[in-house]
């Protein structure tokens, strides 16, 4: 059934600057897989329905997540300007067009400029409903900028490629028991120590999907799950459970000797 098309009305215009490249403002673009991990508090699942260098089109669910509600969203690149459009077909909110405009001004910045248009607005609901989006929009973009700032860091430091070939002395296991989680560094590479089921295990703290930071994620069932994109890795073979073909990189062995002194080993 075709929709008419109803009246729009812009109720705000969100600017920041990101500091991020314009390189990784887009691949977050792109990104569709995130919402629900990155932005959990405001996203509670999607279901890709298709997707493009034109951009991707989804089931998104919102937060709170009783009742359930979810939106239809495109997103959709321009093609004859740096910007992009989120359009909602379904859903709360149908018709809301979301403009992005997106302009790098060197490897750590970027400015965006955002304008919210809204179908069927009271003119007396304006600005109550401009500053629900513009705080919603810098929430959102805070997320995505920590995410983007921590992915370069990781890129820059991708190219390291030394390995540890000594082994590395942690102390006595009571002691490294008390301080648990913790993350190490080694050659240039950092892990973590965790016990879980009653035995001591290393594991990588970068993710193999985009470099996500497992450090402080949760074990459970011998798995770390990314807080990116949800992605679970076996803490002890690095293996993906859900049949992705991404493997967390080989971490030393953690040792305790018959003194009861812990060693990491390569
Ligand atoms: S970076 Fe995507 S799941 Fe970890
Ligand atoms: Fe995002």
């Amino acid at each position: 059934m075709l929709r008419a098309m109803a009246e729009l009305t812009r109720v705000a215009t969100y600017r920041r600057t990101v500091r991020a490249s314009a390189d990784r403002v887009w691949e977050n673009v792109h990104d569709w897989e995130h919402l629900p991990w990155l932005h959990r508090t405001s996203f509670s699942s999607i279901e890709l329905r298709e997707s493009g260098d034109w951009g991707w089109r989804a089931r998104i669910g919102l937060q709170p997540e009783a009742p359930p509600r979810a939106i239809e969203l495109e997103l959709v690149l321009d093609s004859n300007a740096p910007r992009y459009v989120s359009r909602t077909l379904d859903g709360p909110g149908a018709g809301t067009e979301i403009w992005t405009e997106v302009r790098g001004r060197s490897d750590t910045a970027t400015d965006i400029s955002v304008e919210f248009l809204l179908p069927d607005v009271d003119p007396d609901a304006v600005d109550r409903l401009g500053e629900g989006m513009v705080a919603l929009y810098t929430r959102l973009w805070d997320e995505d900028e920590d995410m983007m700032i921590h992915r370069a860091a990781g890129l820059t430091r991708g190219a390291a490629t030394s390995t540890a070939t000594e082994s590395v002395e942690l102390g006595p296991l009571a002691e490294l028991r008390a301080r648990l989680p913790l993350t190490v560094e080694l050659a240039g590479k950092r892990f973590r120590i965790v016990e879980d089921d009653g035995e001591l295990v290393a594991h990588s703290v970068v993710c193999p999907h985009m470099l996500g930071p497992l450090d402080a994620a949760a074990v459970e069932d011998g798995c770390v799950r990314c807080p990116w994109h949800g992605y679970r890795f076996d803490i002890r073979t690095g293996r993906n459970p859900d049949g992705q073909r991404l493997r967390l990189a080989g971490a030393p062995r953690v040792d305790v000797d018959e003194g009861g002194r812990v060693r990491l080993r390569p």
